[in-house]
């Protein structure tokens, strides 16, 4: 499947999701629909087409799209954020007054208990165990209120992923993988989790701490305070640079976790065609060099740390040292209090301390920071095929006689694929309600698409579809629904019940509507014989549905949404002979009086329609009633033979 690299190729490429009971069908390039959305496969090394901005991570979105993300996850929050960063601010004043009590026992208290006076001794052990009680109380309700906040922004940012994800449109599904989907909502959430969870607080609290102990050292000793401050210059420049150097290694590390997941994903959903084409092997060794890509990203990622955490240590002691060195002297000069110079150690050690663990919390900033930016990214995604604003939606007028059928109209309809050359040169057709339309043609002829633009899983590049003279990117995409549906050979099942199955045509059917449905289509009988009848669970072994029977159910589903309009794109392709004698039998009471365009391989589903088209290069190239094109000796009269001597 890696084999099919280009854009182009997607439909051939494109792992089915269960629609190849038999392997021989893999190969039929053209009976793998576009319905199955994760589309175009990445090569080991990531996208091949360098200039489509979808095939990267991070998709093109407005400037800063990542803070007004974070701003609309925190809006809601406001109050709980503030309450937290009070709580935090008041927890490190508490903390660090501790220095700053052992500086006073040092140069008065204990002087004073020599002189027989224990009160300020006293009072400072009650100061500095208060401290300790008090910034551990805080401390607990701030992890509360930062939990709550950050459980509420996860839920939020996942929910939304899924939300946006699926209101984008069908183009947008094809060229960014799934496998790239379930990394936005997998990884990137949990990397953004991670720092909520386990560093963000911590970060925030060296950062705080340094201004605390900055502003401390500077009262209480400012030439020594000002040369503290100084050492921070060659620590920034250590960060920076760490920084640099492990935003790159990160970029590489998270390209080559989504290549791993893609690669997964991809190998799974398509295991059908994998075993048929026995690619076990050549995936193993793509799989394993993916692997180690990730696994030697990771690696330059902890290299950099480890050179990081040694610099900055060193860095810290030399520090420390001379700045106690200088004191020392000032001390024995007279120049400072001994205890000053016991505050200054304390305080220049816990500035240090957690400064390598510092490089860890950045880290984790970082990627979260990154993950971040890619989910920004998504959610600007705007859909190309965008659902009218409510004051601008036209409503689907209501159907005039007693049949459902309705007008369509293509007028001038021009279109083209995004990564793709025109498919339908000005195309323009009428089918009047209640008409069953065949549309025949060789693959590639644009019979799907001609389906797609029907059922408005694409707009026109030009030009207008009409549906009873309403233009389809007027209607709601429940009038869409109610007016258009399609059913495809892939026939997709959701886990659940047969029933729920069926009724996500009308979700408000009744039981008996479902049943009635299915006996129409002659579905019943395979349902009742399964394990629990209608309400077997698609998914459970013994439920097992083949894939005729997931046609028949995608017939019933159909019939229940009551459509104006049914498209029928190779829908009868996985059935059998018998089976599909069976179904142009249910065609009949589906297809009554409704609009109908059917695509049909087989000529024998052609018989019952009153057009056919013949399409050829985007074009409509024969157009008549059956007889009359077999009259007409044309490309239709030529396939109609071809069929007939086949069946004698
Ligand atoms: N999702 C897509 N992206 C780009 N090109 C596509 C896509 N789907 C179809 N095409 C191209 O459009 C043309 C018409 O395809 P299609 O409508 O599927 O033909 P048919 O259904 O008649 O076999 C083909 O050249 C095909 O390669
Ligand atoms: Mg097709």
């Amino acid at each position: 499947m890696t084999s099919a690299t280009e854009q182009g190729a997607t439909e051939q490429g494109a792992p089915q999701a269960g629609s190849a009971d038999s392997a021989q069908k893999a190969g039929a390039a053209e009976e793998y629909g576009f319905d199955e959305p994760t589309a175009a496969p990445l090569p080991p090394d990531g996208p091949v087409t360098k200039d489509d901005p979808f095939a990267k991570d991070v998709l093109p979105a407005p400037k800063n799209a990542q803070f007004a993300l974070l701003r609309s996850l925190l809006g809601p929050h406001r109050a709980r954020v503030w309450l937290a960063a009070i709580l935090l601010l008041v927890q490190q004043a508490a903390v660090q007054a501790g220095p700053l009590l052992v500086a006073y026992a040092i140069d008065h208290a204990i002087p004073a208990v020599r002189d027989g006076r224990h009160g300020a001794l006293i009072a400072v052990a009650c100061g500095y165990m208060g401290c300790g009680i008090a910034s551990g109380t805080l401390q607990r309700f701030f992890i509360r209120v930062a939990a709550r906040v950050s459980q509420d922004v996860l839920v939020d940012l996942r929910g939304r992923i899924f939300r946006h994800a699926q209101t984008l449109s069908l183009d947008f599904h094809e060229r960014y993988t799934s496998g790239r989907l379930i990394s936005r909502s997998t990884s990137d959430v949990e990397s953004i989790r991670e720092l909520l969870n386990d560093g963000l607080d911590e970060l925030i609290e060296v950062v705080l701490s340094a201004f605390y102990i900055t502003a401390l050292l500077i009262f209480l000793d400012w030439e020594l305070g000002l040369a503290a401050l100084v050492s921070y210059a060659p620590l920034y420049v250590a960060i920076r640079v760490y920084q640099r150097r492990s935003m790159v290694a990160y970029r590489k590390r998270s390209t080559a976790i989504a290549a791993v997941i893609v690669k997964f994903t991809e190998t799974m959903n398509g295991i059908r065609p994998v075993k048929a084409f026995r690619r076990e092997e050549p995936n193993d060794e793509a799989f394993l060099e993916l692997n180690h890509r990730h696994e030697r990203a990771n690696g330059d990622a902890i290299l950099e740390m480890a050179r990081y955490v040694v610099g900055s240590r060193v860095l810290a002691n030399v520090t420390i040292a001379a700045i106690v060195m200088w004191g020392a002297y000032r001390v024995a000069d007279g120049g400072m209090a001994l205890g000053v110079l016991a505050a200054f150690v304390l305080y220049l050690r816990r500035l240090y301390d957690p400064i390598d663990r510092l490089g860890m919390f950045l880290n984790s900033y970082q990627s979260a920071a990154a993950s971040l930016e890619k989910i920004a990214g998504l959610l600007a995604q705007r859909p190309t095929v965008p659902e009218p604003a409510p004051e601008r939606a036209v409503p689907l007028p209501e159907r005039t006689g007693e049949l459902p059928g309705r007008d369509v109209v293509f007028d001038e309809v021009r279109f083209a694929y995004r990564t793709g050359g025109e498919v339908l040169p000005r195309f323009s057709l009428r089918l009047p309600a209640g008409q069953t339309v065949a549309v025949v043609g060789a693959t590639g002829a644009g019979k799907s698409t001609l389906a797609k633009l029907l059922a408005r899983f694409y707009d026109p590049t030009s030009g207008r579809v009409l549906l009873d003279g309403v233009e389809l990117s007027d209607l709601t995409r429940t009038d869409l629904r109610r007016g258009v549906v399609m059913v495809t050979q892939e026939a997709f099942l959701f886990s659940g019940t047969v029933a729920e199955n069926i009724s996500i045509g009308r979700p408000d059917a009744s039981r008996e509507d479902v049943e009635a449905a299915a006996k129409a289509i002659g579905a019943h009988d395979f349902i009742a014989a399964l394990p629990d009848g209608y309400d077997t669970d698609v998914r459970k072994r013994g439920g097992r549905i083949s894939a005729g029977q997931r046609q028949l159910v995608a017939f019933a589903r159909a019939l229940l949404a009551d459509p104006g309009v049914l498209i029928l794109d190779e829908a009868t392709s996985s059935l059998d002979v018998p089976g599909e004698k069976a179904v142009q039998h249910a065609m009949h009471t589906v297809l009554n009086g409704r609009t109908a365009v059917i695509i049909a391989h087989r000529l024998s589903t052609v018989e019952i329609a009153d057009r056919v088209l013949v399409m050829r290069d985007g074009r409509i190239v024969e157009d008549g009633t059956p007889d009359e094109l077999i009259a007409d000796k044309g490309h239709f009269a030529g396939l109609h033979q071809a069929w007939r001597n086949s069946l004698v």
